[in-house]
């Protein structure tokens, strides 16, 4: 069996985000976040769903750790909403942060190893008021919702991500607009990639700060990407634009200290050198302890989108612009591969090369895949939820990640996403990634059978000692 080969101390979790399963958005003080706001636009997210209820997690907190440590999960890993700690971007919220407290309490009571994301995507809106992420001074903010929460959680909870996917923070949030805050402003997103790096090394410092054992990194989304044609030059070049948008962006700076020539050039157009000021790289670059590694599906390229655009495979429900900066005549190709129920690639290689890619290139950080997962369109079935498709992809993502190590990568734990079925941002609840079946009108939760198999697999594991 595939977790025969993972080594003895792996540490196997699943992952979630507060905005997509806590619900109760406007209890004990919340403010609202940029989702709030952003889902009472018409036509923002499919079917007009919001964030409330969501899994009403944020209520079922104990009953939803307790379904964790019947699967066995050794970590899980979850995000705090900053409009919660510091609504409106301000003073400290006490009765939010007891909300984390109390959750960190219920998963070491369990004997799971909490791991936080401070920073999943739901920015308070009034931080987006004054500018949002384009506005340096967000980051400054940022250093001090970081201080907070770990000043409060710091002692209990030993691994921390400042953020998870600034990519998508900055190119779906400010450039193609399918995320919010909403808006498409190509410069605009580039500023905002500029100031989530600065965020997180000021985030990273204003931990070590406080504590210099403290394990510290960022999550970033990788997609290994391949020209279509690779003796048509525009295909390449196509390739690179976008495997600088997708990968080198925000990893380059972090663990080199300097963005990637390419992208620099690339981004040259939309300003990106105005933003930055004299330090700032020395800052981003602050040494961390971790990189988490979130993988979902491969990207085929073409230049010319408009002559080959037929078989575009890229997920992009209703955006205005396009998120690729500088390059948005790409096109993306799906090759005959297997799909999700999402139309989404699956190619668990793609996850071994970029593994053994990180490893070879910034080879002394620790990796850990903070998320990889699949949606299905599950039913209920005679009370039951057989999911066949997800046990697949769970176990070839695994074996992946088992090839990786074999190759010589220092890759240390696996995070399935998502715990449970959620909000799925533009999807709204239209896509299930869950290895815990929601239903979303009774909020009745049941476990899947690749639940059951990960549980098997965690259990399994643990024997090799
Ligand atoms: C990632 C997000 C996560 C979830 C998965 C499917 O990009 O980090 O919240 O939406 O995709």
């Amino acid at each position: 069996m595939v977790t025969r080969k993972l080594p003895p101390g792996f540490v196997w979790g699943a992952a979630t985000a507060s905005f997509q399963i806590e619900g109760s958005t406007a209890g004990d003080g919340r403010s609202d976040s940029i989702w709030d706001v952003f889902c009472r636009a018409p036509g923002a997210i499919i079917g007009g769903a919001t964030g409330d209820p969501a899994i009403d997690h944020y209520r079922r907190m104990a009953d939803d750790v307790a379904l964790m440590a019947k699967l066995g999960l050794r970590s899980y890993r979850f995000s705090v909403a900053w409009p919660r700690v510091r609504p409106d971007g301000g003073a400290v919220n006490e009765r939010g942060l007891d909300f984390y407290r109390r959750l960190v309490d219920e998963l070491l009571a369990h004997d799971i190893v909490p791991w936080v994301t401070l920073y999943h995507w739901d920015l308070p809106q009034a931080l987006e008021d004054a500018g949002g992420w384009p506005a340096r001074d967000t980051a400054y903010r940022f250093a001090e919702y970081a201080d907070t929460v770990y000043g409060a959680l710091g002692d209990r909870v030993p691994y921390w991500t400042t953020l998870n996917e600034p990519f998508c923070s900055a190119l779906l949030g400010y450039a193609s607009g399918e995320h919010a805050p909403g808006r498409s402003e190509p410069q605009a997103a580039v500023a905002a990639a500029h100031h989530l790096l600065l965020a997180h090394g000021l985030g990273v410092q204003a931990i070590h700060a406080r504590s210099a054992e403290a394990t510290v990194g960022i999550t970033l989304n990788f997609a290994p990407v391949v020209p279509l044609n690779p003796d048509d030059p525009d295909d390449v070049e196509a390739a690179r634009r976008i495997d600088g948008l997708q990968n080198l962006l925000f990893v380059e700076p972090v663990l080199r200290g300097a963005y990637a020539p390419g992208v620099l050039s690339d981004l040259a157009p939309y300003g990106l050198a105005d933003h930055i000021r004299d330090g700032d790289l020395a800052v981003i670059s602050a040494p961390v302890d971790l990189l988490g590694v979130n993988y979902y599906l491969g990207n085929t390229v073409s230049a010319r989108a408009q002559d080959r655009a037929p078989d575009l495979g890229i997920v992009t429900p209703n955006p205005p612009g396009s998120p690729w900066v500088g390059a948005e005549d790409v096109a993306f190709h799906k090759v005959g591969r297997l799909v999700t129920g999402q139309g989404w690639e699956i190619y668990p290689e793609g996850l071994t090369e970029l593994l053994t890619w990180l490893h070879k290139e910034y080879s002394g950080v620790p990796m850990y895949v903070t998320e990889n997962g699949a949606a299905f369109p599950d039913r209920v079935v005679d009370g039951q939820v057989h999911d066949p498709d997800r046990v697949a992809y769970l176990a070839s993502h695994l074996d992946a990640v088992a090839d990786a190590i074999d190759a010589g990568a220092d890759v240390r734990g696996y995070f399935y996403w998502s715990m449970f079925d959620n909000f799925e941002w533009a999807w709204g609840y239209g896509q299930r990634f869950g290895l815990v079946y929601v239903d979303f009108e009774t909020q009745q939760r049941i476990v899947k059978s690749s639940g059951q198999w990960y549980a098997e697999a965690i259990a399994s594991s643990a024997g090799q000692g």
